[in-house]
């Protein structure tokens, strides 16, 4: 038996075939779709590693069926930038030194990208590393994580792209 689903992948259509309902999500974007940007950390839903926006909501990909989810929109780390440029989150992280050795670096992105277009980072550094708190960073580069959402929240317009001057 064999299930088939279709799903746009950072804005392109895909179909694929499974011959298992239980690949993850986080496998069929890694295996099947090539994009290796989404890290496999403790594949259980602990680190955030695997985090992907699902309909525009974050989640752990590694705990998603990729079977149930026909017909959702997923957009992964591999669909932020636009045109070669980077999405205002990815240059904060950049600018905010807020990564080291960048395994979770995916996974913070998308975790900050959603929650910032939840409307949940406000000000408050507190606020966003609860907001966060699901991404772990074992180099703990908490701190420049932390600024990086803010500088990013500060600066993007609703669109998710930067204000204009
Ligand atoms: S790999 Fe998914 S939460 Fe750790
Ligand atoms: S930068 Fe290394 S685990 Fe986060």
């Amino acid at each position: 038996m064999s299930w088939s689903i279709t799903l746009t992948v950072n804005g392109e259509t895909r179909r694929v075939e499974l011959d298992d309902p239980r690949v993850t999500l986080l496998d069929l974007l890694r295996e099947r779709l090539d994009l290796t940007g989404s890290k496999k950390g403790c594949d259980r839903g602990q680190c955030g590693a695997c985090t992907v926006l699902l309909d525009g909501r974050r989640v752990n990909s590694c705990l998603s069926l990729a079977v149930s989810h026909d017909g959702a929109e997923v957009v992964t780390i591999e669909g932020l930038a636009r045109e070669g440029v980077l999405h205002p989150v990815q240059a904060a992280f950049i600018e905010h030194d807020a990564f080291q050795c960048g395994y979770c670096t995916p996974g913070q992105i998308m975790s900050a990208v959603g929650l910032i277009g939840e409307g949940q980072a406000g000000e408050d550094p507190e606020r966003v590393r609860e907001c966060m708190s699901g991404n772990l960073c074992r180099c703990g580069a908490y701190q420049g994580i932390t600024e990086a959402v803010l500088d990013a929240a500060r600066r993007m317009g609703a669109d998710g792209w930067e204000k204009a001057a």
